[in-house]
Protein backbone atom coordinates (compact mmCIF):
# COMPACT_ATOMS: atom_id res chain seq x y z
CA UNK A 1 0.00 0.00 0.00
CA UNK A 2 1.32 3.40 -0.74
CA UNK A 3 2.45 5.72 2.09
CA UNK A 4 0.96 8.79 0.49
CA UNK A 5 -2.53 10.35 -0.37
CA UNK A 6 -3.77 12.67 -3.13
CA UNK A 7 -6.55 15.29 -2.61
CA UNK A 8 -7.80 16.70 -5.80
CA UNK A 9 -10.71 18.90 -4.22
CA UNK A 10 -12.06 20.57 -1.11
CA UNK A 11 -14.36 19.68 0.75
CA UNK A 12 -18.00 20.35 0.37
CA UNK A 13 -19.52 21.53 3.06
CA UNK A 14 -20.92 19.80 6.00
CA UNK A 15 -23.34 19.36 8.97
CA UNK A 16 -22.03 16.69 11.24
CA UNK A 17 -21.54 15.24 14.61
CA UNK A 18 -18.29 13.63 15.61
CA UNK A 19 -16.56 11.23 17.80
CA UNK A 20 -12.98 11.42 18.35
CA UNK A 21 -10.17 9.13 19.48
CA UNK A 22 -9.18 9.11 23.37
CA UNK A 23 -6.74 12.37 24.81
CA UNK A 24 -3.08 11.08 24.10
CA UNK A 25 -1.56 12.28 27.19
CA UNK A 26 -4.36 10.83 29.03
CA UNK A 27 -3.68 7.47 28.09
CA UNK A 28 -0.11 7.35 28.86
CA UNK A 29 -0.16 8.79 32.22
CA UNK A 30 -3.29 6.30 33.10
CA UNK A 31 -1.00 3.08 32.23
CA UNK A 32 2.08 4.71 33.41
CA UNK A 33 0.46 5.65 36.83
CA UNK A 34 -1.48 1.97 37.35
CA UNK A 35 1.63 0.38 36.66
CA UNK A 36 2.87 1.87 40.02
CA UNK A 37 -0.29 0.24 41.81
CA UNK A 38 -1.31 -2.86 42.93
CA UNK A 39 -4.72 -2.88 42.55
CA UNK A 40 -6.26 -3.79 38.79
CA UNK A 41 -6.57 -1.05 37.23
CA UNK A 42 -9.40 -0.52 33.92
CA UNK A 43 -9.61 2.01 31.20
CA UNK A 44 -12.21 2.25 28.29
CA UNK A 45 -11.88 4.46 25.18
CA UNK A 46 -7.88 4.32 25.69
CA UNK A 47 -6.64 5.52 22.28
CA UNK A 48 -5.37 2.66 20.84
CA UNK A 49 -2.76 4.66 18.73
CA UNK A 50 1.38 3.54 18.24
CA UNK A 51 2.26 5.73 21.53
CA UNK A 52 0.52 4.28 23.83
CA UNK A 53 0.93 0.90 22.49
CA UNK A 54 4.40 1.47 22.58
CA UNK A 55 3.37 2.43 26.14
CA UNK A 56 1.89 -0.62 27.00
CA UNK A 57 4.94 -2.66 25.24
CA UNK A 58 7.79 -0.93 27.52
CA UNK A 59 5.44 -1.79 31.17
CA UNK A 60 4.97 -5.23 29.57
CA UNK A 61 8.71 -5.63 28.96
CA UNK A 62 9.26 -4.11 32.99
CA UNK A 63 6.92 -7.18 34.33
CA UNK A 64 3.72 -5.51 34.37
CA UNK A 65 0.47 -7.55 33.47
CA UNK A 66 -1.53 -5.99 30.78
CA UNK A 67 -4.45 -7.33 29.04
CA UNK A 68 -6.18 -5.47 26.01
CA UNK A 69 -9.22 -5.99 24.42
CA UNK A 70 -11.75 -3.85 21.89
CA UNK A 71 -13.64 -1.77 24.51
CA UNK A 72 -11.20 -2.22 27.90
CA UNK A 73 -7.23 -2.43 28.45
CA UNK A 74 -6.61 -4.22 32.05
CA UNK A 75 -3.20 -3.25 33.96
CA UNK A 76 -2.58 -4.91 37.59
CA UNK A 77 0.93 -3.17 37.91
CA UNK A 78 3.67 -3.98 40.49
CA UNK A 79 2.81 -1.24 43.27
CA UNK A 80 5.98 1.39 43.78
CA UNK A 81 10.08 0.76 42.54
CA UNK A 82 7.65 -2.68 41.99
CA UNK A 83 9.33 -3.02 38.21
CA UNK A 84 10.78 -7.01 37.32
CA UNK A 85 13.25 -7.49 34.27
CA UNK A 86 16.32 -8.91 33.67
CA UNK A 87 19.56 -6.98 33.77
CA UNK A 88 20.27 -4.71 30.39
CA UNK A 89 16.46 -4.48 29.19
CA UNK A 90 15.94 -2.53 26.00
CA UNK A 91 12.93 0.07 26.26
CA UNK A 92 11.75 1.27 22.84
CA UNK A 93 9.68 4.38 23.15
CA UNK A 94 9.05 4.69 19.40
CA UNK A 95 8.09 8.13 18.41
CA UNK A 96 6.92 9.16 21.64
CA UNK A 97 8.11 11.95 23.54
CA UNK A 98 5.65 11.53 26.41
CA UNK A 99 6.60 7.69 27.03
CA UNK A 100 10.04 8.26 26.93
CA UNK A 101 10.93 11.17 29.56
CA UNK A 102 7.80 10.06 31.69
CA UNK A 103 9.12 6.44 31.49
CA UNK A 104 12.47 7.44 32.86
CA UNK A 105 10.53 9.05 36.70
CA UNK A 106 9.43 5.73 37.19
CA UNK A 107 13.31 4.48 36.53
CA UNK A 108 14.93 6.73 38.86
CA UNK A 109 15.20 3.26 41.45
CA UNK A 110 15.58 0.63 38.97
CA UNK A 111 17.85 -1.76 40.21
CA UNK A 112 19.38 -3.51 36.77
CA UNK A 113 21.18 -1.65 33.85
CA UNK A 114 18.14 -0.43 31.17
CA UNK A 115 18.36 1.33 28.13
CA UNK A 116 15.98 3.36 26.03
CA UNK A 117 15.71 3.75 22.68
CA UNK A 118 13.29 5.59 20.16
CA UNK A 119 12.72 6.16 16.49
CA UNK A 120 14.49 8.13 14.02
CA UNK A 121 12.35 11.79 15.52
CA UNK A 122 12.70 10.72 18.84
CA UNK A 123 16.60 10.16 18.80
CA UNK A 124 16.67 13.39 17.48
CA UNK A 125 15.10 15.08 20.57
CA UNK A 126 16.30 16.77 24.28
CA UNK A 127 16.39 14.68 26.81
CA UNK A 128 18.71 16.38 28.89
CA UNK A 129 15.50 18.27 29.62
CA UNK A 130 14.68 15.24 32.10
CA UNK A 131 18.01 13.71 32.72
CA UNK A 132 19.32 16.44 34.66
CA UNK A 133 16.40 17.00 36.99
CA UNK A 134 16.15 13.45 37.63
CA UNK A 135 19.91 13.07 37.81
CA UNK A 136 19.59 14.97 41.07
CA UNK A 137 17.45 11.92 42.68
CA UNK A 138 20.73 9.94 42.10
CA UNK A 139 20.33 7.93 39.41
CA UNK A 140 22.70 7.95 36.60
CA UNK A 141 22.09 8.64 32.90
CA UNK A 142 24.60 8.19 30.14
CA UNK A 143 23.18 9.59 27.10
CA UNK A 144 24.50 10.44 23.80
CA UNK A 145 24.77 14.56 24.14
CA UNK A 146 21.53 14.37 26.05
CA UNK A 147 19.44 12.60 22.97
CA UNK A 148 18.81 8.88 22.88
CA UNK A 149 19.76 5.95 23.42
CA UNK A 150 20.15 6.35 27.11
CA UNK A 151 21.76 4.29 29.53
CA UNK A 152 19.94 4.20 32.81
CA UNK A 153 21.19 2.83 36.12
CA UNK A 154 18.71 4.00 39.25
CA UNK A 155 19.65 4.72 42.54
CA UNK A 156 18.22 2.48 46.15
CA UNK A 157 18.94 6.20 47.91
CA UNK A 158 16.95 8.49 45.98
CA UNK A 159 16.30 11.70 47.85
CA UNK A 160 13.77 14.44 47.27
CA UNK A 161 14.69 17.37 44.88
CA UNK A 162 13.99 20.87 44.65
CA UNK A 163 13.03 21.51 40.73
CA UNK A 164 12.72 24.67 38.52
CA UNK A 165 10.83 23.50 35.60
CA UNK A 166 11.62 26.97 33.24
CA UNK A 167 10.30 25.54 29.45
CA UNK A 168 5.96 24.79 30.09
CA UNK A 169 7.18 21.43 29.36
CA UNK A 170 4.46 19.22 31.56
CA UNK A 171 6.43 16.06 29.98
CA UNK A 172 9.60 17.48 32.42
CA UNK A 173 7.13 18.34 35.21
CA UNK A 174 5.34 15.31 34.57
CA UNK A 175 8.78 13.09 34.67
CA UNK A 176 9.85 14.53 38.02
CA UNK A 177 6.41 14.39 39.63
CA UNK A 178 6.45 10.43 39.32
CA UNK A 179 10.09 10.31 40.03
CA UNK A 180 8.84 11.90 43.24
CA UNK A 181 6.21 9.60 43.74
CA UNK A 182 9.06 6.50 44.11
CA UNK A 183 10.80 8.78 46.51
CA UNK A 184 10.76 9.12 50.76
CA UNK A 185 10.10 12.72 51.62
CA UNK A 186 8.54 16.04 50.23
CA UNK A 187 9.71 16.93 46.35
CA UNK A 188 8.94 20.24 45.55
CA UNK A 189 8.66 21.68 41.85
CA UNK A 190 8.27 25.59 40.59
CA UNK A 191 6.49 24.71 37.36
CA UNK A 192 5.98 27.22 34.42
CA UNK A 193 2.24 26.57 33.39
CA UNK A 194 1.65 23.90 31.00
CA UNK A 195 -1.10 21.04 31.02
CA UNK A 196 -1.70 19.67 34.24
CA UNK A 197 -3.09 16.11 33.94
CA UNK A 198 -0.70 14.50 36.03
CA UNK A 199 -1.65 16.93 39.56
CA UNK A 200 -5.31 15.84 38.51
CA UNK A 201 -4.91 12.05 38.34
CA UNK A 202 -2.40 12.44 41.40
CA UNK A 203 -5.08 14.77 43.37
CA UNK A 204 -8.10 11.98 42.35
CA UNK A 205 -5.71 8.97 43.39
CA UNK A 206 -5.77 11.04 46.66
CA UNK A 207 -1.68 10.80 46.62
CA UNK A 208 -0.48 13.61 48.77
CA UNK A 209 0.01 16.47 46.11
CA UNK A 210 -0.32 20.36 47.04
CA UNK A 211 -0.71 22.53 44.06
CA UNK A 212 0.19 26.48 44.69
CA UNK A 213 -1.34 28.41 41.78
CA UNK A 214 0.53 31.55 41.23
CA UNK A 215 -0.03 33.94 38.20
CA UNK A 216 3.03 32.67 35.74
CA UNK A 217 3.84 29.53 37.68
CA UNK A 218 2.44 26.91 40.03
CA UNK A 219 3.96 25.65 42.98
CA UNK A 220 3.66 21.71 42.95
CA UNK A 221 4.47 19.66 46.22
CA UNK A 222 4.49 16.01 46.29
CA UNK A 223 5.19 13.35 48.85
CA UNK A 224 6.67 10.08 48.08
CA UNK A 225 5.95 6.13 49.03
CA UNK A 226 2.44 6.17 49.45
CA UNK A 227 0.54 3.11 48.02
CA UNK A 228 -1.30 4.38 44.06
CA UNK A 229 -5.16 2.79 44.44
CA UNK A 230 -6.85 1.29 41.35
CA UNK A 231 -7.34 3.83 38.69
CA UNK A 232 -10.62 3.08 36.75
CA UNK A 233 -11.00 5.89 33.96
CA UNK A 234 -12.73 6.37 30.90
CA UNK A 235 -10.91 8.97 29.03
CA UNK A 236 -12.28 11.38 26.78
CA UNK A 237 -11.72 12.49 23.24
CA UNK A 238 -8.25 14.04 22.37
CA UNK A 239 -8.49 18.14 22.04
CA UNK A 240 -5.42 18.22 20.18
CA UNK A 241 -7.11 15.56 17.58
CA UNK A 242 -10.04 17.44 17.86
CA UNK A 243 -8.49 20.37 16.28
CA UNK A 244 -7.91 19.15 12.83
CA UNK A 245 -11.52 19.16 12.30
CA UNK A 246 -12.59 22.34 14.39
CA UNK A 247 -9.98 23.70 11.82
CA UNK A 248 -11.26 22.65 9.14
CA UNK A 249 -14.72 23.30 10.24
CA UNK A 250 -13.70 26.98 10.26
CA UNK A 251 -12.43 27.24 6.97
CA UNK A 252 -15.35 25.47 5.28
CA UNK A 253 -17.81 28.34 4.96
CA UNK A 254 -21.93 27.21 5.96
CA UNK A 255 -20.36 23.92 7.37
CA UNK A 256 -21.20 23.32 11.24
CA UNK A 257 -19.58 20.12 13.56
CA UNK A 258 -20.45 18.67 17.08
CA UNK A 259 -17.60 17.40 18.37
CA UNK A 260 -18.62 14.93 21.50
CA UNK A 261 -17.60 14.31 24.56
CA UNK A 262 -13.70 16.43 24.68
CA UNK A 263 -11.67 16.99 27.32
CA UNK A 264 -11.38 20.92 27.80
CA UNK A 265 -9.20 21.01 30.97
CA UNK A 266 -8.10 24.69 30.51
CA UNK A 267 -4.44 23.76 29.99
CA UNK A 268 -5.10 21.88 27.16
CA UNK A 269 -7.59 25.41 25.49
CA UNK A 270 -5.61 27.71 24.27
CA UNK A 271 -6.48 26.40 20.63
CA UNK A 272 -10.81 27.25 21.30
CA UNK A 273 -9.07 31.09 23.02
CA UNK A 274 -7.14 31.48 20.15
CA UNK A 275 -9.23 30.80 17.31
CA UNK A 276 -12.49 32.47 19.33
CA UNK A 277 -10.21 35.70 19.43
CA UNK A 278 -8.97 34.99 15.56
CA UNK A 279 -13.60 35.41 15.35
CA UNK A 280 -14.10 31.59 14.64
CA UNK A 281 -17.27 30.54 16.06
CA UNK A 282 -16.99 27.97 18.62
CA UNK A 283 -18.87 27.14 21.79
CA UNK A 284 -18.99 24.42 24.61
CA UNK A 285 -22.06 22.98 25.84
CA UNK A 286 -22.86 20.29 28.33
CA UNK A 287 -19.91 20.67 30.86
CA UNK A 288 -19.48 18.36 33.08
CA UNK A 289 -16.62 17.12 35.60
CA UNK A 290 -15.07 14.11 35.18
CA UNK A 291 -12.77 12.38 38.01
CA UNK A 292 -11.18 16.54 38.07
CA UNK A 293 -10.89 16.91 34.08
CA UNK A 294 -13.51 18.91 32.55
CA UNK A 295 -15.46 17.37 29.56
CA UNK A 296 -17.59 19.29 27.20
CA UNK A 297 -19.33 18.75 23.42
CA UNK A 298 -17.37 21.47 21.24
CA UNK A 299 -19.99 23.31 18.86
CA UNK A 300 -18.21 24.93 15.53
CA UNK A 301 -19.67 27.07 12.05
CA UNK A 302 -17.38 27.69 9.33
CA UNK A 303 -18.22 31.22 8.47
CA UNK A 304 -15.43 31.68 6.20
CA UNK A 305 -14.59 35.34 8.23
CA UNK A 306 -11.20 35.35 10.18
CA UNK A 307 -10.03 38.21 12.15
CA UNK A 308 -5.80 38.11 12.14
CA UNK A 309 -3.87 38.53 15.63
CA UNK A 310 -0.86 39.15 17.46
CA UNK A 311 -1.29 35.64 19.89
CA UNK A 312 -0.75 36.84 23.29
CA UNK A 313 2.43 34.34 24.68
CA UNK A 314 0.10 33.04 28.08
CA UNK A 315 -1.84 30.45 25.56
CA UNK A 316 1.27 29.38 24.02
CA UNK A 317 1.81 26.03 26.86
CA UNK A 318 -1.74 25.36 26.50
CA UNK A 319 -2.31 25.67 22.41
CA UNK A 320 1.23 23.98 21.93
CA UNK A 321 0.41 20.84 19.83
CA UNK A 322 -1.54 23.36 17.62
CA UNK A 323 0.07 25.66 16.35
CA UNK A 324 0.57 24.41 12.83
CA UNK A 325 -3.43 24.35 12.43
CA UNK A 326 -3.53 28.22 14.11
CA UNK A 327 -0.87 29.37 11.23
CA UNK A 328 -3.84 28.12 8.76
CA UNK A 329 -6.47 30.07 10.15
CA UNK A 330 -4.24 32.81 10.28
CA UNK A 331 -3.00 32.11 6.40
CA UNK A 332 -7.11 32.82 5.97
CA UNK A 333 -7.35 36.22 8.54
CA UNK A 334 -7.67 39.29 6.45
CA UNK A 335 -4.48 40.89 7.91
CA UNK A 336 -0.93 40.00 9.35
CA UNK A 337 -0.60 37.75 12.42
CA UNK A 338 2.13 37.51 14.94
CA UNK A 339 3.07 34.56 16.82
CA UNK A 340 6.52 34.63 19.41
CA UNK A 341 8.29 32.85 22.30
CA UNK A 342 7.50 29.49 20.30
CA UNK A 343 11.40 27.78 20.12
CA UNK A 344 9.62 24.55 21.88
CA UNK A 345 7.65 23.91 19.16
CA UNK A 346 10.80 23.28 17.24
CA UNK A 347 11.55 20.83 20.09
CA UNK A 348 8.89 18.21 18.43
CA UNK A 349 8.27 15.52 16.63
CA UNK A 350 9.74 17.48 13.95
CA UNK A 351 10.56 21.18 13.61
CA UNK A 352 7.26 22.30 13.63
CA UNK A 353 7.95 26.45 13.60
CA UNK A 354 10.13 25.16 10.40
CA UNK A 355 7.09 23.26 8.70
CA UNK A 356 4.81 25.75 9.63
CA UNK A 357 6.66 27.82 7.64
CA UNK A 358 6.88 25.81 4.92
CA UNK A 359 3.74 24.89 4.65
CA UNK A 360 2.61 28.33 4.25
CA UNK A 361 5.53 28.73 1.28
CA UNK A 362 3.72 26.00 -0.66
CA UNK A 363 0.73 27.58 -0.25
CA UNK A 364 1.67 30.80 -1.21
CA UNK A 365 1.29 32.54 1.95
CA UNK A 366 4.06 35.12 2.55
CA UNK A 367 5.59 34.33 5.99
CA UNK A 368 8.54 35.68 7.89
CA UNK A 369 9.96 33.14 10.76
CA UNK A 370 12.61 33.16 13.33
CA UNK A 371 14.06 30.67 15.93
CA UNK A 372 10.87 31.23 17.91
CA UNK A 373 8.25 33.87 15.91
CA UNK A 374 6.46 33.97 12.73
CA UNK A 375 4.68 36.44 10.99
CA UNK A 376 2.08 35.53 8.73
CA UNK A 377 0.76 38.01 6.20
CA UNK A 378 -3.19 36.36 5.47
CA UNK A 379 -5.49 36.74 2.79
CA UNK A 380 -8.65 35.96 3.18
CA UNK A 381 -9.08 34.84 -0.59
CA UNK A 382 -6.62 32.38 -0.61
CA UNK A 383 -7.16 29.80 -3.61
CA UNK A 384 -4.57 27.16 -4.89
CA UNK A 385 -4.35 25.58 -7.97
CA UNK A 386 -1.63 23.85 -8.41
CA UNK A 387 0.23 20.68 -7.32
CA UNK A 388 1.68 20.71 -3.82
CA UNK A 389 4.41 17.94 -2.44
CA UNK A 390 4.26 17.25 1.34
CA UNK A 391 7.93 15.18 1.61
CA UNK A 392 7.17 14.50 5.55
CA UNK A 393 10.87 13.45 6.34
CA UNK A 394 10.62 12.82 10.02
CA UNK A 395 7.40 11.29 10.11
CA UNK A 396 5.60 13.76 11.79
CA UNK A 397 1.85 12.90 12.02
CA UNK A 398 0.74 16.67 13.13
CA UNK A 399 2.72 18.09 9.61
CA UNK A 400 0.80 15.06 7.71
CA UNK A 401 -2.95 16.04 9.72
CA UNK A 402 -2.45 19.50 8.71
CA UNK A 403 -1.48 19.10 5.17
CA UNK A 404 -4.63 17.38 4.47
CA UNK A 405 -6.95 19.90 6.24
CA UNK A 406 -4.95 22.95 4.10
CA UNK A 407 -5.43 20.52 1.22
CA UNK A 408 -9.22 20.42 1.98
CA UNK A 409 -9.67 23.65 2.93
CA UNK A 410 -7.55 25.92 0.15
CA UNK A 411 -7.92 23.39 -2.98
CA UNK A 412 -4.70 22.52 -5.29
CA UNK A 413 -3.95 18.98 -6.28
CA UNK A 414 -1.83 17.24 -3.21
CA UNK A 415 0.46 14.51 -2.51
CA UNK A 416 1.09 14.35 1.02
CA UNK A 417 4.02 11.53 1.89
CA UNK A 418 3.52 9.46 5.16
CA UNK A 419 -0.02 8.33 6.10
CA UNK A 420 0.74 6.22 8.29
CA UNK A 421 2.10 8.30 10.64
CA UNK A 422 -1.03 9.28 11.75
CA UNK A 423 -1.28 6.09 13.39
CA UNK A 424 1.63 7.23 16.45
CA UNK A 425 -2.07 10.04 17.54
CA UNK A 426 -5.06 9.69 15.99
CA UNK A 427 -5.65 6.02 13.84
CA UNK A 428 -9.21 7.12 12.45
CA UNK A 429 -8.07 10.46 11.10
CA UNK A 430 -9.03 9.63 7.69
CA UNK A 431 -11.86 7.64 8.27
CA UNK A 432 -13.27 11.07 10.07
CA UNK A 433 -12.24 12.90 7.29
CA UNK A 434 -14.22 10.53 4.82
CA UNK A 435 -17.25 10.83 7.40
CA UNK A 436 -17.34 14.27 6.41
CA UNK A 437 -17.59 14.23 3.18
CA UNK A 438 -14.09 14.52 1.52
CA UNK A 439 -13.16 12.74 -1.22
CA UNK A 440 -9.38 10.95 -0.77
CA UNK A 441 -7.16 8.66 -3.08
C1 LIG B 1 2.67 16.37 26.45
C2 LIG B 1 3.26 17.58 26.64
C3 LIG B 1 3.69 18.48 25.54
C4 LIG B 1 3.04 18.10 24.22
C5 LIG B 1 3.05 16.62 23.98
C6 LIG B 1 2.33 15.89 25.10
C7 LIG B 1 2.30 15.56 27.62
O1 LIG B 1 5.09 18.40 25.39
O2 LIG B 1 3.67 18.76 23.16
O3 LIG B 1 2.41 16.32 22.75
O4 LIG B 1 1.48 14.64 27.49
O5 LIG B 1 2.84 15.83 28.69
P1 LIG B 1 6.07 19.29 26.32
O6 LIG B 1 5.78 18.94 27.70
O7 LIG B 1 7.47 18.93 25.92
O8 LIG B 1 5.74 20.71 25.98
Amino acid sequence: MSNFIKIKNKINKFNKSLLIDGDKSLSIRWALLSSQSLKKCKSSNLLYSEDVLSTLSCLKKLGVKVKISKNFCEIIGLGLNGFKYKNNLILNAGNSGTLGRLILGLLVHSKNNLKLIGDKSLSKRDFLRVTKPLGKFGAKFVSNHGKLPINIKGTDFSKPIKYYENKGSAQCKSAVMFAALNTFGETVIKARKSRDHSELLFKYLKLPIKVIKRKKYDIIKVKGKHKIPSLNYKIPADISSAAFFIVLTALTKDSKLTIKNVNINPSRMGVFYILKLMGVKISKINIRNYKGEKIADLIIRGTGKIKPINCPTRFNSSAIDEFLLIFLIAAKAKGVSYFKNLSELNQKESPRLKWGSKILNKIGIKNTVTKSSIKIYGNPNIKIDRRIIIKNFLKDHRVFMTSVIAALSFGGEWQIFDKSSINTSFPSFLKKIEQLGANLE
